[in-house]
């Protein structure tokens, strides 16, 4: 039986086990025009490889793209309907653990886990020093969510176990959410004006890219916190660096850069108020393992030709 190509690069050994032996995997090839990219007839995005018009007009035989995680900015969605390829993501099942990371994050922006954690490793910790290395105190404290999505929503539920006071911002408000969650919708300069913690979960589309700029730094309180856990692309990073040199914001914790990673000598990586993760969100045991399955299985069905469990629609 001829095993049917596939184009994805880097999987790891538990999903190239769920993929089994009738599939080709050949990696992932953007010098476009390779024969081997003519014969594909599937592509699964792990890590976030572009995927457009042009590299689809080299592909002829693609029918799906399996994305391994939900957000897919890095997938012309529209270019793919356009050529009847179905595109597959993972909703729902990293919602828990980006949230956790989120706190994760937050906690160790406010309370000095990281520099703490390289003093107490140096010679440098001689005694201990009760005024030293005063955090922000988390507890009771204003956040502000931009993107009130499944993440975000998961957010808003674990603030309510610091006793936060809630704020949100999105495309709609969510009155639902704002009874059952206890959140109340600020417009976004309000939001950035009151929160002492500013935490971004909302996809990059054009609306969200440099949503958080020089105007949007300068309105936050010179104490508070930005935690990115969206993409990189949500914020400028040239006037994050101002903004973090300068005071305009106490300091930021990145789950996500643009690029990614930083160049080594980008100047974000020599601050000391900044703390960066390299794209951990959804990087737990079980989470990873449930989204390399959703992969799977919509891989499958675009290549049967039915529809995926869980498709990505093109915007209307
Ligand atoms: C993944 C993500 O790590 O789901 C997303 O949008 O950014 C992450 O959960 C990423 O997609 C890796 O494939």
């Amino acid at each position: 039986m001829s095993r049917v190509p596939v184009m994805g690069d880097d999987l790891p050994a538990t999903m190239r086990a769920m993929l089994g032996d009738e599939f080709e995997l050949l990696p992932w090839d953007d010098g476009l025009g390779s024969a081997a990219l003519a014969r594909v007839e599937g592509l699964i995005t792990y890590g976030h490889p572009r995927v457009d018009g042009p590299l689809l007009e080299r592909a002829p035989n693609v029918r799906v793209v399996s994305n391994h995680g939900v957000g897919v900015d890095h997938i012309d969605v529209a270019a793919c309907a356009a050529r009847n390829v179905a595109v597959g993501n993972t909703p729902g099942v990293l919602d828990a653990a980006t949230a956790d990371m989120t706190f994760a994050l937050l906690l160790a922006i406010a309370r000095n886990v990281v520099v703490g954690d390289a003093y107490a490793r140096s010679d440098r910790f001689t005694h201990y020093d009760p005024s030293h290395m005063i955090g922000r105190e988390v507890t009771g404290s204003t956040l502000g969510i931009i993107g009130l999505g499944r993440i975000g929503r998961q957010v808003a539920r674990r603030a309510r176990g610091f006793d936060m006071r809630v704020l949100y911002y999105g495309r709609h408000r969510q009155p639902a959410a704002e009874q059952t969650l206890g959140v109340d919708y600020a417009p976004l300069d309000d939001l950035l004006a009151r929160s002492d913690f500013v935490t971004l979960n909302c996809p990059l589309t054009e609306a969200t890219r440099n949503l958080i700029g020089r105007d949007q730094l300068r309105m936050m309180k010179p104490t508070a916190f930005l935690i990115n856990m969206a993409r990189g692309g949500v914020v400028d990073h040239a006037a994050l660096v101002d903004a973090l040199t300068a005071g305009t914001i106490a300091g930021a914790a990145l789950d996500v850069t643009e690029p990614e990673p930083l160049p080594r000598n980008h100047p974000l990586l020599a601050l000391s108020n900044v703390v960066i993760a390299p794209h951990l969100g959804s990087a737990s045991d079980r989470t990873r393992r449930r989204m390399q399955e959703m992969t799977v299985e919509n891989l499958r069905a675009g290549l049967r030709g039915e529809p995926l469990p869980y498709q990505v629609r093109p915007a209307p």
